[in-house]
């Protein structure tokens, strides 16, 4: 295992009047890919925001890496999260979106080349066509948003990338894509990966680590190979049956 890059230590959350992360701790390997995996309310989402600084929370949030996290969303923090909430009634294309994202100029005073050029080099990087840049948002698959929030969250170049449930709503052959394309980042840029699932058959390919929650807290951790058939059931419950160790 790499040295951390970041170490959580007894973290409680309260949201609402529910006590949603209960004395979590657990370490993020520099350089890794960490797979999260657990039931719908577990907490994945909420453990996120926390390392975004987004929620108030109790117990230590330690980043190693010798930025400044004292506000919200550090800049070395690339995030995509488990929901977009578009404005439908707003047509925005993809070059609108991540003109947005770059620059913080008016919309009508229109990109400049070098603007251009980064554009087209954000999509290259996660694998999209620049072609995707004169498209409505709202009318291109899940599997294409997909790329083009990941071509958010990775610009400027994140130490850490928190990705929530990112191939949820894409179809199976996206998803190994999607999955090959982080693996790839993680491998080229060396960034450090958080990724929320609750596909452990995914994700136990590409990952390094996997840890489980449950109840707010990890309720094991492990390389994929470690995780054995009686632990995920003590997650998922008798009906994950799928899991193998096949890699
Ligand atoms: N703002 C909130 N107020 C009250 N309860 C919340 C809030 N956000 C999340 N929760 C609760 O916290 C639990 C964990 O949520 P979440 O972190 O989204 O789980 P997951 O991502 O694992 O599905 C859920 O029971 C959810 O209802
Ligand atoms: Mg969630």
């Amino acid at each position: 295992m790499n040295p951390p890059l970041v170490t959580i230590r007894d973290l409680h959350v309260e949201l609402g009047g529910n006590h949603v992360l209960c004395g979590l701790s657990t370490v993020i390997p520099s350089k890794e890919i960490a797979a999260i995996v657990g039931l719908n309310g577990s907490g994945k989402t909420t453990l996120l925001r926390a390392l975004l600084k987004e929620i108030p929370y109790t117990g230590e949030i330690r980043f190693h890496c010798g930025h400044d996290h004292t506000h919200t969303s550090p800049s070395h923090v690339g995030y995509v999260p488990q929901k977009l909430r578009l404005e439908s009634n707003m047509p925005m294309t993809v070059r609108d979106l991540l003109g947005i994202a770059m620059q913080r100029r008016p919309l009508f005073l229109g990109f400049g080349a070098g603007v251009k050029m980064q554009m087209s080099a954000m999509l290259k990087l996660v694998g999209a066509s620049s072609a995707l840049l004169d498209r409505p948002v709202e009318k291109i698959s899940g599997g294409e948003l997909q790329r083009v929030l990941l071509a958010l969250a990775m610009q400027p170049e994140p130490e850490l990338l928190l990705l929530d449930e990112p191939a949820a709503g894409v179809d199976v052959t996206g998803q190994e894509q999607f999955y090959d394309l982080i693996h790839r980042l993680n491998r080229e840029h060396g960034t450090t990966i958080v990724l929320v699932s609750h596909d452990i058959n995914m994700v136990s390919k590409r990952a390094h680590r996997v840890m489980c929650m449950k109840d707010g807290k990890i309720h094991c951790q492990g390389t994929p190979r470690e995780l054995t058939p009686e632990m995920l059931t003590q997650i998922f419950g008798a009906q994950h049956g799928m899991f193998a160790h096949d890699h």
